[in-house]
């Protein structure tokens, strides 16, 4: 099968198309062939070994001090079923699934991919009846980690949320899924994305680039760092008394139940993932080199 590897940390060329072994599923795992995986803000982190510096050597301890453990990156995908191991019980052949490959030995930059029906880090479930399978790879990590900081924020209806960083994967989700709560929202960005963040669905937008957030009148129960550009002492300017600061800085977990969450809202239109760019797995180093600018709008997927 197809898959691009990486040997050494590095710029978007050190991924590189090889062919390798399909693999075969274990006894309590799923082979999936992938329709769609995306290229995460998390990728390209891993890829070139960007980790802010207090966590840099945990982090080569986890992924691989000299070289990248894990050869084949990717964490999210949709696809289809095409074998199961003889204890899997929740999914069957043909069946079409989303989620992640967090932790597992080998990512989702590959034709194949085998998932453990059930595994402690990540997570997989069938894939939401209205989205196309590219939608449906980009929903698991923005769309779970906005909706695992919100509710940690405990985010309540009539509340007023400031999503900071709205143009982003989690930040396009924490929109639409704040408004879902039925909080009153504002998302920051700049100025080629203020439609975009209206079309989301926020009730008021910022330019970053014109106004300074912490200067706004308005005090707000919950400030949504969605990008890791702001803090909490600037957010503490507009933020109520008893108002909480959540970060995508903060250690999440993911959750199946938040994943059939994600389905179930997705499938009433509450949400929907907004796809930026599509390339072929061939453009990978392209679309790495996309993301590396740091200006994705929603997400950006490889289609297989
Ligand atoms: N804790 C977790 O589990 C978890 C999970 C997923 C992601 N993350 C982290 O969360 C961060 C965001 O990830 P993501 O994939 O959602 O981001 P992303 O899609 O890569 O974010 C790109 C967006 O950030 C906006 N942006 C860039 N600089 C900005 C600034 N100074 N102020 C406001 N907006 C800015 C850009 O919009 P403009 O062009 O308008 O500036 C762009 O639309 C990453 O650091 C990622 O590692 C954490």
């Amino acid at each position: 099968m197809k898959a691009i590897m990486y040997h050494k940390y590095g710029p978007p060329e050190v991924l590189q198309l090889r062919e390798v072994e399909k693999p075969k599923p274990k006894d309590n795992e799923i082979l999936v062939k992938v329709h769609a995986t995306t290229v995460t803000s998390g990728d390209v982190r891993l890829r070139s070994s960007d980790f802010p510096t207090l966590v840099w050597l945990p982090a080569r301890l986890i992924f691989g001090l000299f070289r990248p453990r894990k050869k084949i990156l990717g964490h999210e995908l949709s696809g289809r079923v095409m074998e199961i191991g003889k204890n899997v019980t929740k999914f069957k052949v043909g069946d079409s699934v989303f989620g992640t490959t967090t932790m597992l030995p080998k990512g989702s930059y590959a034709e194949y991919v085998c998932l453990p029906e059930e595994w402690k880090s990540g997570v997989v479930a069938a894939k939401p009846d209205n989205l196309s399978f590219e939608e449906s790879a980009a929903l698991p990590i923005g769309g779970m980690t906005a909706l695992f900081l919100l509710e940690k924020a405990n985010i309540s209806a009539g509340q007023k949320v400031l999503i900071y960083g709205a143009s982003g994967s989690v930040g396009s989700y924490a929109v639409q899924i704040a408004k879902h709560f039925g909080t009153t929202v504002t998302g920051v960005c700049s100025t080629s994305n203020l439609a975009m963040v209206q079309s989301l669905g926020a009730d008021a937008v910022v330019d970053y680039t014109q106004e300074d957030y912490t200067a706004l009148a308005a005090a707000f129960d919950i400030v949504f760092d969605a990008v890791g550009k702001t803090t909490k002492s600037k957010a503490r300017k507009i933020l109520k008394r008893s108002g909480t600061f959540v970060s995508v800085a903060m250690l999440t977990s993911e959750k199946t139940d938040h994943l059939l969450t994600l389905k179930a809202l997705a499938e009433k239109e509450v949400i929907k993932p907004f796809i930026d760019k599509h390339f072929p797995l061939e453009a990978m180093v392209e679309a790495h080199r996309y993301v590396d600018s740091g200006r994705k709008r929603g997400n950006v997927v490889i289609e297989l």
